[in-house]
């Protein structure tokens, strides 16, 4: 069934950068019962899933919404029980990522996260470094405004006396290597960016759906990509 779907996406015409909002961890649990956690811990499931049909599939630019600036106000037990379930991955997928040749690198405010995972980050980012396969981006303690706040402070206490200009400021930004979204995914039915890549999503491609993330299999991501395909993407422009 995959290889189906696989075989409808053109390789001449891949998004290069796909991010995804990976919603519905909770709604998926409280259907079944379940409390919250159990939602997130299927999510990670579906994460691994998606970055390896990403991988396969060639895409070269990944940004996954792990835990944004916002999701502190949630309760502080499914707080804690992300940032163990956040902390256990990163550190135990190393060898799925040589494997996979995943670079990965990290969007959000490293000072606010808990010193143990600040560490995790740090050193996965650098133990993954070298590979040049899929670049995937962990958006964790992340908003869009803050980034862009924390970019234009960067860029002041530079010394830079010049007028600021896009290209400038892209390159304060936390992760000036993932290049601009083409394709925005959510899942779960919410038709929101919630602080998701503001900047980097200015001209993306934007793709819902109703189906919540631990349900999500390689065809959903096969099917996202085969819809933007069949976009017209105009850039302000006429098309010819
Ligand atoms: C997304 O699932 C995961 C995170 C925000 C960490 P949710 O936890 O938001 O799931 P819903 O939206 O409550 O169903
Ligand atoms: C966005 O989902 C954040 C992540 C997926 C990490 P939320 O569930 O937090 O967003 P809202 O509250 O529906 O806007
Ligand atoms: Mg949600």
């Amino acid at each position: 069934m995959s290889e189906d779907k696989a075989a409808l996406i053109d390789p001449n015409n891949l998004p290069a950068h796909v991010g995804i909002i990976m919603d519905g961890n909770g709604r998926w649990a409280k259907n079944r019962g379940l409390i919250r956690s159990k939602g997130h811990r299927e999510g990670l499931e579906s994460a691994k899933r998606i970055v390896k049909a990403a991988a396969d599939l060639g895409l070269k630019y990944i940004s996954l919404y792990v835990f944004s600036t916002e999701n502190w106000k949630r309760a502080e037990d499914e707080i804690s029980f992300l940032m163990v379930l956040i902390k256990t991955y990163l550190k135990s997928e190393f060898q799925f990522y040589k494997d996979n040749k995943i670079k990965v690198v990290h969007s959000g405010d490293l000072s606010g996260l808990p010193a143990d995972i600040q560490k995790e980050i740090t050193s996965i980012v650098n133990d993954t470094k070298d590979f040049q396969g899929l670049t995937m981006n962990l958006l964790i303690n992340y908003g869009g405004k803050d980034e862009i706040l924390r970019a234009v402070n960067r860029w002041r206490r530079s010394g830079d006396t010049g007028e600021l200009t896009e290209e400038t400021l892209y390159g304060f930004l936390d992760s000036p290597v993932v290049p601009p979204l083409d394709l925005v995914v959510r899942s779960a039915g919410e038709k929101r960016l919630s602080n998701f890549l503001l900047w980097q999503s200015a001209y993306a491609e934007y793709y819902f759906s109703e189906k919540l993330w631990p349900d999500w299999y390689p065809d959903d991501l096969y099917d996202a990509i085969i819809a933007y395909q069949n976009r017209d993407r105009r850039f302000g422009g006429v098309k010819k």
